[in-house]
């Protein structure tokens, strides 16, 4: 059986990534301070090396040596880990900016939330299943968000912006949400 790491080695092989930042990094990251960030699922690294010109030392964690490979930056800001995140443990307190695009594991969810610095903020953004199951669906459902399921997902946050909508990706479901949150600086 094709493990995940061999999976995405050969996607990163043949297929081109985007290089740009996602968009919701971009529009989001300045509500964090600046200072250490956490790029789950990092791939190529866009949004790690988006943040690292803004000042952030980053962990950027994949568990794609080749995605890791193809970094679009070399920065000394960014600590590039090569793991599954089944495995990588994220220090609570420890990140004023955490973000986790186009990737799902939920187990990861509280501590994601613990991970945040009082003030730190969150910028997630995935795909959403799709209203009806479509013949060669490529997604597996567990690796997409149900309607409404991200918004209730990191219950100690506040959220500063919440949507759902359509997805421009290529190849990639039709339908996305994203959260921006904050971890309160006082409980
Ligand atoms: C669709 S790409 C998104 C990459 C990046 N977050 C972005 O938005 O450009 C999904 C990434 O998840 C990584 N990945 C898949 N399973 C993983 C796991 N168990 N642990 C760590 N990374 C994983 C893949 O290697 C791939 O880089």
């Amino acid at each position: 059986m094709t493990s995940d790491r061999d999976k995405w080695n050969r996607k990163y092989r043949e297929a081109q990534f985007p290089t740009a930042a996602s968009g919701i990094v971009q529009a989001f990251y300045h509500h964090a301070p600046v200072g250490r960030a956490l790029d789950l699922a990092c791939g190529n690294g866009r949004n790690a090396c988006f943040l690292a010109a803004r000042g952030f030392e980053v962990d950027a964690v994949d568990i794609s040596e080749e995605g890791l490979r193809r970094f679009v930056c070399r920065s000394p800001a960014i600590n590039r880990i090569c793991q599954d995140m089944d495995a990588f443990r994220i220090h609570p307190l420890r990140y004023q900016l955490i973000v986790n695009t186009r990737f799902l594991m939920r187990r990861l969810f509280p501590f994601i939330q613990e991970g945040l610095a009082p003030g730190g903020v969150l910028l997630f953004e995935t795909y959403l299943q799709d209203k009806e199951d479509r013949p060669g669906r490529k997604f597996g459902r567990h690796h997409l968000l149900k309607d409404g399921e991200l918004r209730h997902a990191f219950p100690a946050l506040q959220t500063i912006a919440y949507g759902e909508g359509a997805s421009r990706h290529k190849d990639a479901p039709t339908r996305k949400a994203f959260l921006v949150a904050v971890r309160p600086s006082t409980p």
